[in-house]
């Protein structure tokens, strides 16, 4: 199967033939700020875009997504258009613009606290508000006309990502219904009964069985949505073939799990740049002679952060004798900061973090240092490169892509991952150290087991996962939902 971006450039030469690709996605992949009057240009914190982006590079075409830049508006053309990436030019970025409003009601509103709440498994209650619901719609139809612009008549495959979109599958079909859909949703689908709360639940279903292919990061999910459609509409539910027929059209369902271009984060790891940088970070930090534990994360609810410290806590409770010798990195952007939610968990996590530096800080060490910048992915090698253990400790995730570039960027094996069983990538990562991250004592102990993990087990952990890692990248994956749907065509 392919998984090189030669091979998956001529797959989708092959299966496409003449159909244009169209990618559509909330998050854009470059993102062009004025920082201090210097124009800068950015790739944001996303595991869609660290998936997506190779994929793209690799196979050309257009991806549609909000220009959220504040110097966006000054690079695109008459048709919102600008060739990405900067200095390479392989394909088109098309941006969408949203008013204040529309952000609000559709982005923080909508996505990030409704269904966002609604699919993970974190506590945190969904909110449904009729204003957030009626943005979310219109948002969707004004992403259905850029897409339909796009495609003009000609024939396309339309991809589209995640949970902002729900509703555009239905919108794009009623309009072309030649048009091949499908659709990605990065995040968890919950059991049926959680999502019946959603007052508008068989909305965002009919919505989402105008794909023609609807994809899962693990066939558990693909299980959840089954069920839920099940009985919510007047449908066919065919478990046999795990296809939904639903007024005369059929979406197929299917598991893909996502992953990185690994090869590419490994070739860095291994260049003199990044070793370079990697002993820069050492010296810069302060972490010469440390043992280091790293967390890469956004700041967001579901990424059990709080758990992560009370573990470090705990560890260092219970084992004084690492103190000034381990130090713990937690890096990671401020996310969705206008959301409540968001606020308090970044207010949390601090006077946690300065609580436990008070606890066991001796001289001038203290054990939690957070770094609240969003890095460039070959500064994130290098933080990779120098931890000894780096730790996911997800609440609920689909599937965690850090987890995957961690293991790509250390082909030397020596380093040891600890990973929530609750992420999804922990199917493929068993050789990780898997915690519940819930349970505290339990998570102490495996920083404990990471940190003092024998050489010889550590290199023979991490080569199985680099291996399963590399086996599974990501453009295998978007090969095998292009060979699935070109089969619909
Ligand atoms: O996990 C879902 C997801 O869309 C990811 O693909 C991505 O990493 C993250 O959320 C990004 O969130 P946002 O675009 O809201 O910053």
């Amino acid at each position: 199967m392919t998984d090189d971006p030669q091979q998956l450039r001529s797959v989708v030469a092959q299966r496409l033939g003449e159909k244009k690709l169209i990618l559509v996605s909330n998050r854009e992949p470059y993102v062009h700020d004025y920082v201090g009057g210097e124009l800068k240009c950015t790739t944001p914190a996303s595991g869609l875009v660290t998936a997506l982006e190779p994929v793209m590079c690799a196979c050309g075409g257009t991806w549609v997504a909000h220009g959220s830049g504040n110097a966006d508006r000054e690079l695109v053309d008459g048709e919102n258009r600008i060739i990405v990436p900067p200095h390479a030019g392989n394909y088109c970025l098309k941006r969408v613009w949203l008013s204040k409003a529309e952000e609000e009601g559709y982005y923080y509103g909508f996505a990030n606290q409704t269904l966002w709440p609604l699919c993970h498994l974190a506590h945190t209650r969904p909110r449904f508000d009729a204003v957030h619901w009626r943005t979310y719609k219109a948002v969707n139809w004004k992403f259905a006309q850029a897409v339909l612009q796009e495609a003009g008549s000609d024939p396309a495959l339309v991809f589209v990502q995640d949970y902002h979109f729900a509703l555009l599958p239905k919108m794009l079909k009623e309009n072309r219904p030649d048009l091949l859909i499908a659709h990605f949703w990065h995040i968890p689908w919950p059991n049926r009964e959680a999502f019946a709360i959603c007052p508008w639940g068989n909305e965002l279903l009919e919505g989402l069985l105008g794909n023609d292919l609807l994809g899962f990061q693990t066939q558990q999910h693909c299980n959840n949505f089954m069920r839920t459609v099940d009985g919510a509409l007047e449908n066919i539910v065919d478990y046999e073939q795990f296809a939904v027929l639903h007024r005369g059209h059929r979406t197929l369902v299917r598991p893909f799990p996502i992953g990185v271009d690994s090869e590419a984060i490994s070739r860095y790891a291994q260049s003199p740049e990044a070793v370079a940088h990697t002993d820069r970070l050492k010296h810069e930090l302060g972490l010469s002679g440390q043992m280091v534990g790293l967390g890469v994360d956004r700041i967001d609810y579901t990424k059990g952060i709080p758990e992560r410290f009370l573990a470090i806590d705990r560890f260092l409770e219970r084992h004084p004798e690492y103190q000034k010798k381990f130090t713990f990195l937690q890096i990671g952007p401020v996310s969705r900061i206008n959301i409540n939610e968001y606020k308090a968990l970044n207010d949390e996590l601090y006077h946690l973090m300065v609580d436990i530096n008070h606890k066991h800080g001796a001289d001038r060490w203290t054990p939690i240092h957070m770094i609240k910048g969003n890095y460039p992915r070959e500064a994130l090698v290098a933080f990779f490169r120098l931890a000894d253990v780096c730790i996911v400790s997800s609440v609920d995730d689909a599937m965690n892509l850090v987890a995957k570039e961690f293991v790509s960027a250390r082909p030397d094996g020596n380093a040891a991952l600890i990973l929530s069983r609750f992420a999804g990538a922990a199917e493929e990562l068993s050789e990780a150290v898997l915690v519940n991250p819930y349970d505290i004592d339990g998570f102490a102990d495996a920083i404990k087991q990471a940190l003092e993990m024998p050489q010889q087990e550590k290199e023979r952990r991490m080569a199985r996962m680099w291996q399963a890692v590399a086996e599974n990248n990501t453009y295998k994956w978007a090969t095998k939902i292009i060979t699935e749907i070109s089969r619909l065509a």
